[in-house]
């Protein structure tokens, strides 16, 4: 599927809300300039964001429309994020927090257990989900 990803324009801002509600995902202090969108033929289909944390960069509320899943967009969303989280600083490290372990491999990132960011250890254990579901993940440094 063809899918354009560009920043987040203000007017996906409602879309992007309610997807993140419907899905779960970390609502924590969202502003519409840290997301981006992917698009097919102009319509918002997927989306995800960079939380720069300072330190390091966490890629966070990662998702795709439920009929548009399983097409490798999820995929292609992540890798995107991960270009240009590093086109802003190469040099941080990049986490995410997610209990799709398996998808997040898919894209190069391991399980770390320890030795992590303490806020991604608050964000794990604060989370929505089942705390035992979820994962703190960093990337490896290239995609798989
Ligand atoms: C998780 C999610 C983003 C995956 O999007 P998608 O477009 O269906 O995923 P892709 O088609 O790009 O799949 C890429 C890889 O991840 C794997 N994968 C996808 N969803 C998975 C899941 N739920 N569990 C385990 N593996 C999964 C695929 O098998 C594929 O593996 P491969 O490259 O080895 O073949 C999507 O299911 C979603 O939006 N879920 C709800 C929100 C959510 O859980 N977000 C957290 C993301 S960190």
């Amino acid at each position: 599927m063809d899918i354009e990803i560009s920043k987040a324009r203000k007017e996906d801002f409602p879309y992007i809300q309610e997807k993140i509600k419907k899905y779960l995902l970390d609502s924590t202090d969202i502003h519409w300039r840290q997301f981006f969108v992917g698009r097919i033929k102009d319509k918002p289909v997927s989306f995800g964001r960079i939380i720069d944390r300072g330190e390091f960069f966490e890629i966070a509320s990662l998702g795709v429309d439920y009929y548009y899943r399983k097409n490798r967009i999820g995929k292609k969303m992540l890798s995107f994020l991960l270009e240009e989280a590093q086109r802003i600083d190469k040099a941080k490290p990049i986490y995410a927090v997610t209990h799709v372990k398996d998808f997040a491999v898919s894209c190069g990132f391991v399980q770390v257990k320890d030795n992590y960011p303490e806020i991604l250890d608050y964000k794990r254990k604060h989370c929505k989900l089942d705390e035992s579901k979820i994962s703190v993940m960093k990337w490896k440094g290239s995609l798989r």
